[in-house]
């Protein structure tokens, strides 16, 4: 279906059934090239991506700043363990408290990594104030990792159900409903852990009242506020961070995908009263290598340097315009939801598997979740030019 050539495509088929297991239900396309919103087959046909690797691409794909402090740091030191002291995980470090509410950083590989170290932290917060405190309240369609804990804390009772029993400690409410969550909170509670906007659940907001009561909540009974931002963070919604745009801010924020340009990077950050770790009592081999974190501080960089913050808001607030035009065409379009390059579209039939499938063949990169979502996570340099490219690719589509 794609344009990857026929040969290439079939070997790989081959071999990702011989040798891969079989976690991913893969689109049939060999991508072996990307620069800025662009991707290339190994057939030289030329792709428009507005899904960035899920996420991750956020200052476009092989930056040249980025590539040029990965390969530097190549050159003198790719790996020496936590044991000793690297500026670029320091820099990282200080960087992130300098644009964010935290004081202190850790770093992982991922982002189920991240939201593992912040349930832990959680946790040892409350032991050392002399609590029992464990459970961990998050939101039905949630989506926090795939590890056992951060699975457990994923509100997808088809994602976790082969893979019961889970680790106990976590309850799950519908989300926006303070009612519901408030019922839930006990004595053993020890943090409320939640997306300001739902990625992998299908781009659901939180309201913002919700989660100013929440704060309010988490104040009154010492119970710690952990934002995932692993997929809204790094101006993916138009602000730095999320909780930026709600005016709501957690004690705990997780970070990742957009933060390493596609290097495996996961960042818990706290406020210092909460980053209450001793040595000894959380740790990584890889986290926090220099290579990794000489290409995440180039990325912040970037993303400063060009301004990609505003971008992502003005053109998001543009592609989510121009969608919903298409919406009032009353065509298969039943809602246009999102914020700044985080979008997605509801269809009002199941069709979104075909659709996604039907833009891949014309040049267009986005995906599915589900069958009647799909989303759009653009690189944030997008231009308003490329989302009236993309527009008329899509229109026929839906309307
Ligand atoms: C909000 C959120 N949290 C956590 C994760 C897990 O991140 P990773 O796949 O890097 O472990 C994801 C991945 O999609 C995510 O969107």
């Amino acid at each position: 279906m794609s344009s990857s050539t026929t040969t290439d495509l079939d070997e790989l088929i081959q071999l990702d059934s011989t040798y891969h297991m079989s976690t991913y239900s893969r689109i049939p396309v060999n991508f072996v090239k990307g620069r800025g919103t662009r991707l290339w087959d190994s057939s030289g046909k030329v792709y428009l991506d507005l899904l960035s690797g899920i996420g991750v691409a956020n200052v476009g794909h092989c930056h040249p700043k980025v590539v040029r402090a990965i390969k530097n740091q190549l050159d003198s030191l790719i790996h020496v363990s936590n044991l000793f002291y690297t500026k670029p995980q320091l820099d990282l470090a200080k960087k992130i408290t300098e644009i964010s509410f935290g004081d202190a950083c850790f770093f992982g590989n991922s982002g189920a990594e991240a939201n593992e170290g912040a349930i832990k932290l959680a946790r040892r917060y409350a032991k050392l104030k002399g609590k029992n405190a464990f459970e961990i309240i998050t939101a039905f369609r949630s989506f926090h990792g795939r590890t056992m804990k951060t699975l457990a804390a994923t509100g997808q009772p088809e994602k976790q159900k082969p893979f019961e029993p889970l680790p106990p400690g976590f309850k799950h409410v519908p989300l926006n409903n303070i009612d519901a969550l408030k019922k839930e909170i006990n004595e053993k509670t020890c943090a409320i852990m939640l997306e300001v906007i739902q990625g992998e659940g299908g781009v659901y907001l939180c309201d913002e009242s919700y989660l100013r009561e929440i704060r309010t909540i988490c104040d009154e009974k010492d119970i710690l506020l952990i934002f995932d931002e692993v997929q809204t963070g790094m101006g993916r919604t138009g602000h730095m961070f999320a909780y930026e745009g709600v005016g709501v801010v957690p004690d705990i924020m997780t970070l990742a995908k957009g933060i390493g340009s596609g290097l495996p990077i996961g960042v818990l950050v706290a406020s210092k009263k909460v980053a209450v770790f001793k040595p000894g009592e959380h740790g990584s081999t890889f986290g926090g290598g220099p290579v990794v974190c000489a290409g995440a501080l180039a990325t912040i960089g970037v993303i400063e340097e060009e301004g990609l913050v505003e971008n992502s808001r003005q053109v998001g607030l543009y592609l989510k315009t121009r969608l919903e035009e298409l919406k009032n065409k009353e065509g298969l379009i039943k809602e246009v939801r999102g914020r700044g390059l985080m979008l997605a579209v509801e269809l009002k039939e199941e069709k979104a598997k075909d659709i996604v499938i039907g833009l891949l063949k014309e040049g267009i990169v986005v995906n599915n979740i589900g069958n009647n979502i799909i989303r759009f996570l653009p690189p944030l340099c997008l231009t308003e030019d490329e989302v009236d490219e993309a527009i008329s690719v899509i229109e026929p589509f839906v309307v």
